[in-house]
């Protein structure tokens, strides 16, 4: 088993689709192992995104993960890290697969409903950020 780090951002939890990206989290077979809302601060985005922090869309990136509420979510499942990119589709909607959530529920490559940690690195560097251990039990 492993797990993966996800959030539904800003603009998918806004929209009242928090409700329906669980219900498709559950039929693909996670465990939710942790889950809470929180209103990232402008700093702690820019923590949580420090690797992009070079890019050019950094700041409208972080000014957007902290413009409103999102869900972050701790998710088991056998190649957790994969299977939840999988779900998600690519990053940007114009260009995800039919079925994938970012299809569904993605506006545009900044608001792209979800987030999914890419590696078992920052997978835990992620988990780690948002969640204490005693919060994965
Ligand atoms: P994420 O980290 O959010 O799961 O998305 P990802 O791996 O598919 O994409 P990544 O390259 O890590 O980019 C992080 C987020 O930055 C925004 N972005 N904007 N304007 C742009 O060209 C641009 N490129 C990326 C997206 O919201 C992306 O999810
Ligand atoms: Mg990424």
């Amino acid at each position: 088993m492993e797990r993966t780090f996800a959030i539904i951002k800003p603009d998918a939890f806004a929209a009242g689709n928090a409700g329906k990206i669980l219900a498709r989290i559950y039929a693909e077979g996670f465990t939710v192992v942790g889950l809470k809302k929180l209103y990232m601060s402008k700093v702690e985005a820019e923590g949580f995104y420090y690797v992009h922090k070079e890019r050019p869309f950094f700041g409208e990136l972080t000014e957007f993960m902290s413009s409103a509420p999102c869900v972050v979510m701790a998710l088991e499942a056998k190649d957790a890290i994969r299977k939840w990119r999988d779900l998600m589709g690519a990053t940007n909607p114009a260009e995800a697969a039919t079925g994938t959530l970012r299809k569904e529920f993605g506006t545009s490559i900044g608001e792209n409903a979800t987030h999914g940690s890419d590696a078992p690195e920052t997978a835990a560097f992620e988990l780690g950020y948002f969640f204490n251990g005693l919060e994965l039990l």
